[in-house]
């Protein structure tokens, strides 16, 4: 006897199968079929549309970029982004220029901006690599499960957030969470390098290998950087930088608890020692 059909998912099903694979945001109204034949005509506008836009719109300190000038967009996102975050003089305007800045695509599949949380006066500054979906909706980093959790490793060594100052090094949420590319993590870099330079804590910290990587130059994985002190060169002032494991991650691999809490009391060594001092 043949097999009878399978029946047609419902909408609901299909919904359900896309959120379980992580699709959990529409990025436009109308579907794209990314498989269609290429026209060179649509692949260029958006480009040089975007170009455009991103000079129009950047500060006027920025240099400016026509639209007949040969570097690829990213290389000149980079660019404007270095120049617009030197300028900035304080965290309001460095927030402001965020605001306004067009360069990182991401900037426009992200509900809202995820500047920051916590006491700018802190001594000591924790960055992730980018905000979620909880972060997203509430415009706050760590705010998730891997908050809280950051919020209880925080506590263990008397911290709170009116004690330490919490940012990314993306400040807005790559769609569905994938990891960022290498440009929107360059296009972001100089304003997450003036932000730590802003808030000028005695005591930095790095939550996972995206963060390590970026923040202290560093090719080695946690499993080699975590628990290691390094030198993090602001420009005008050295800061003792630790790089430990992401909460997101430790909340996978519960095992590597033991390690991050070896980590927590070397930060609070740390802070004892700035604070006596
Ligand atoms: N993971 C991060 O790296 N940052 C957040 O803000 C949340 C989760």
């Amino acid at each position: 006897m043949p097999l009878a059909p399978e029946p047609a998912p419902t909408v609901k099903q299909l919904l359900a199968f896309y959120l379980e694979a992580g699709v959990d945001c529409a990025l436009a109204d109308e579907p794209v079929d990314r498989l269609a034949e290429p026209d060179s005509a649509t692949i260029a506008a958006p480009r040089e549309i975007a170009a455009q836009r991103l000079v129009r719109e950047t500060p006027a300190a920025a240099p400016s970029v026509s639209r007949s000038e040969t570097a690829p967009a990213p290389e000149a996102a980079i660019a404007s982004a270095r120049e617009a975050a030197r300028t900035a003089p304080s965290l309001e305007a460095l927030r402001a220029l965020l605001e306004n800045f067009d360069g990182c695509a991401l900037k426009h599949t992200a509900t809202r901006l995820v500047f920051a949380d916590g006491n700018p006066q802190a001594r000591i500054m924790f960055v992730g690599e980018a905000p979620g979906r909880d972060e997203d909706i509430e415009g706050l980093p760590f705010v998730g499960r891997s908050g809280k959790l950051l919020d209880r490793m925080m506590s263990a060594i008397g911290l709170d957030r009116s004690k330490a100052y919490i940012a990314n090094v993306i400040p807005w949420r790559p769609p569905g969470n994938r990891t960022p590319t290498p440009q929107e993590t360059q296009i972001c870099l100089p304003f997450i390098q003036r932000q730590i330079e802003l808030v000028n804590p005695d005591v930095l910290v790095t939550l996972g290998n995206p963060s390590t990587q970026t923040l202290l130059s560093t090719r080695e994985g946690i499993m080699k950087t975590r628990g290691k002190w390094f030198d993090y060169d602001t420009g005008t002032r050295t800061i003792r930088a630790l790089a430990t494991f992401h909460p997101a991650y430790l909340l996978r691999s519960p095992s590597y608890k033991r390690m991050s809490w070896l980590d927590l009391r070397a930060i609070a060594k740390q802070l004892e020692k700035v604070s006596s001092s």
